[in-house]
């Protein structure tokens, strides 16, 4: 299959393709996603296959108005109201319980649907133009999450019919999960709408184990996308906590052969390995927004170790500390 790249004034393009049952990669405004028609399994089941995805682990279905929201789940509690009201359109995706017309596919066999209302104005027209779309991130099962459209055509190329090229995403990391499917409302992945700002709108909001440890064995997830390994570049991380200068000094007098460092973009001229900056070091956002293009450039690059600062659990950093925690195998340097 050749895959085509579209412009966003070729948006109708894309929409025919997802009523036909195809493939697109769109933009929003956390990562790319890799969409097809929600409600068609069959279509669904394709998005499994391109990325090498488990079955086992669901989808979350996109809207473009909040109405949408009715016809997917079987009720709408108040906390999902206001969070919606809130939030909506943004990086923020709710889970519950799902009404009768969600495929298999997409629940993966959870009584559970996550919906989410992308802040992306490219998304939000495919959506008007098609219908409610199940995406995941558009990248190979395993891999960091595309935050460009060259980064899905590295993966995608040959297996999905289109990608929207809309430049690159705002946010950077994937959307917050909340789920209002039990009796107190459970953060299962943080995102760009803060575990901070979910408490100030609906009050108690626990925040699931699996976001800061490792799944213990036999416990099952309550969000099977924790369970696999996940933002995994090819090189060993090392994450470091401790001052900027105990950093430098860590990494500078550990300069073996292939290694190199994310660092902040101060800290450039005083480390003496290959540096990929990530921002400035009060800049969370910029960090996140930088992080998953940093993996893969380090892929690229083909370094062996990558040495990087352990992000602050609080902010849009509690979402930067759940992705590069996994990146490093929950593995972390204490430095004085
Ligand atoms: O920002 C995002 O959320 C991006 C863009 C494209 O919207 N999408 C995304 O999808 O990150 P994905 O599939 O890569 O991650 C969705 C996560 C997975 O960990 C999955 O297990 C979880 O959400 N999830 C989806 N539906 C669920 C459900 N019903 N119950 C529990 N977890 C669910
Ligand atoms: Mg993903």
């Amino acid at each position: 299959m050749k895959t085509q790249i579209l412009k966003t004034d070729e948006i109708q393009k894309a929409a025919d393709i997802i009523k036909s049952g195809g493939l697109v990669a769109m933009p929003t405004e956390t990562v790319y996603g890799l969409a097809a028609d929600a409600l068609n399994g069959e279509a669904v089941a394709k998005i499994f296959k391109a990325k090498g995805r488990p079955m086992d682990n669901p989808l979350i279905v996109h809207i473009a108005d909040i109405s949408q929201l009715d016809m997917l789940v079987r009720e709408v509690p108040e906390k999902a109201r206001i969070l919606a009201e809130k939030f909506w359109p943004g990086p923020l995706t709710i889970i519950l319980p799902k009404s009768d017309i969600i495929p298999v596919e997409v629940s993966a066999g959870l009584d559970t649907v996550a919906v989410r209302y992308p802040s992306d104005t490219t998304a939000q027209e495919l959506i008007r133009l098609s219908c409610p779309l199940a995406a995941p991130s558009a990248n190979l099962s395993g891999s960091p999450s595309p935050t460009s459209a060259s980064h899905v055509y590295d993966d995608m190329c040959g297996r999905i019919e289109a990608v929207i090229d809309g430049g690159e995403c705002k946010v950077g990391v994937e959307s917050t999960v909340i789920t209002l499917a039990g009796d107190v409302p459970r953060l299962l992945r943080p995102g760009g709408v803060t575990l901070e700002q979910l408490r100030a709108a609906i009050g108690e909001v626990i925040l699931d184990s699996a976001v800061l440890d490792p799944l213990e064995e036999g416990k099952q997830a309550a969000s099977p996308g924790m369970k696999y390994k996940h933002y995994s570049p090819k090189a060993d991380v090392k994450l470091i906590k401790g001052p900027e200068k105990s950093f430098a000094e860590y990494v500078n007098s550990h300069k073996e052969e292939g290694a190199a460092a994310l660092c902040y973009d101060e800290e450039e001229s005083i480390l003496e390995v290959p540096v990929i900056k990530v921002g400035s070091a009060a800049d969370q956002e910029a960090q996140a927004n930088k992080l998953f293009a940093a993996l893969r450039h380090a892929d690229k690059k083909g370094y062996s170790i990558l040495y990087a600062h352990c992000p602050e659990k609080n902010g849009i950093g509690l979402a930067l500390y759940n992705r590069m925690i996994r990146a490093a195998g929950f593995e972390v340097i204490e430095l004085e």
